[in-house]
């Protein structure tokens, strides 16, 4: 995706070093951060330079190849899995990766193993990107059906919460691909977008997003979603997700459940977009088995933001002694969720329709 002129994927290699965007400075500053340590790559996780489950991942598995740079013996390799692992717990591409880098080189000579996990990082970023395109594909068939029965030129309104776009992912987003292929098919396509507290992924992230992409959209506050779903001011509701269960339990930003309430109560189909690397085979019960990050209350007592002066500013927006909870993210049940938008297809949130589509990974569980 771009920047103004110039083409972005969320992380790249320079020479031996790793270049992320640090999204805590979107969308004031573009600040690039090279990463050189496994230390440097579990701090860019934990702190937020890059999140969005599969980004993570792929941050993941080049902090591996790090660490393995620095020292490829197993006491190595199994510290290093159990620093990333510790950075965040609910996205599940963190595992995923972790493992898949593990698999492959744990069996290698140490000698072997540092360039063995740099190729696959780099194998993970570029398989990444070409996922992305087919969730992409198949969410542009939704769009394009909802478009069709439109009067000519009216916009399909998609409503979506946090950032699941390119900045969340290495390259397109999960719920934002079927936008921007839509929109780059010319097809008049709205994003009402949600800010997306404590945070604000919505405002900071999708927004920045959209708008270099040249993607209509609007800046709502979270609670807005039921007023425009019951005004018929939303089409459909396309959100991303950091842990999807094998039964369809849907685990993303904290708000999404409530947004699927509203979709349902108002006839609105509600869509979750997210690769194969986003299912937990393992988890059956989302509400009951999924570890919800907890974060710290500043995020919530306060807000960062740009003042007029042209300083970021952190202001304090609660009283000083008011206790405060930082639940980052929630499940939204199988049955509130129309369907998932995969790289193979679009299927019913259930575990006949995951495993329909991915046989080989729902037997292996
Ligand atoms: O806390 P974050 O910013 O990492 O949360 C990100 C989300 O909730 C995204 O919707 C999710 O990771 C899907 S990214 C394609």
């Amino acid at each position: 995706m771009k920047i103004g002129e110039q083409a972005f994927r969320s992380i790249w290699t320079e020479g031996d070093e790793v270049a992320i965007i640090d999204q805590t400075k979107l969308p004031h500053e573009l600040k690039i951060v090279h990463l050189t340590t496994l230390e440097d790559a579990a701090r860019a996780i934990a702190d937020m330079w890059v999140r969005g489950a599969p980004l993570i991942g792929a941050t993941a598995a080049y902090g591996m190849a790090l660490a393995l740079r620095a020292d490829p013996a197993d006491a190595s390799l199994a510290t290093a899995y159990d620093t990333l692992h510790a950075t965040r717990p609910t996205a599940i591409n963190l595992r995923w990766a972790l493992d898949a880098v593990r698999e492959r080189v744990g069996r290698l000579d140490p000698g072997a193993r540092a360039a063995a996990a740099w190729t696959l990082a780099g194998e993970i970023a570029d398989e990444d990107v070409a996922t992305n395109r087919r969730i992409g594909e198949n969410g542009l068939a939704i769009i394009e059906a909802i478009a069709r029965t439109k009067t000519p030129g009216e916009a399909v309104n998609v409503l979506t919460h946090c950032n699941a776009g390119w900045l969340a992912t290495v390259d397109w987003g999960t719920a934002t691909a079927p936008v921007y292929l839509a929109h780059d098919k010319g097809i008049p396509v709205h994003v009402f977008v949600d800010e997306t507290r404590p945070r604000n992924q919505g405002a900071g992230l999708t927004a920045f997003e959209l708008g270099h992409h040249g993607v209509d959209h609007t800046l709502v506050v979270d609670n807005a979603g039921g007023h425009l779903m019951q005004h018929g001011l939303v089409d459909l509701c396309i959100v991303g997700s950091d842990r999807t269960t094998a039964l369809g339990d849907v685990c993303n930003k904290i708000g999404t459940y409530l947004k699927a309430l509203a979709a349902r109560d108002n006839g609105v189909p509600f869509y979750a977009a997210l690769p194969a690397s986003t299912v937990d085979w393992r988890v059956r019960d989302g509400v009951a088995e999924i570890p919800i990050e907890q974060r710290g209350g500043d995020e919530v007592s306060h807000v960062v933001g740009m003042s007029d002066r042209g300083t970021v500013e952190r202001v304090r927006i609660a009283p000083e002694t008011t206790p405060v909870a930082n639940y980052a993210f929630d499940v939204t049940p199988a049955r509130l969720v129309t369907g998932l938008i995969t790289e193979r297809g679009v299927c019913a949130a259930s575990e006949a329709g995951l495993a329909g589509l991915f046989p080989e990974l729902a037997r292996k569980r």
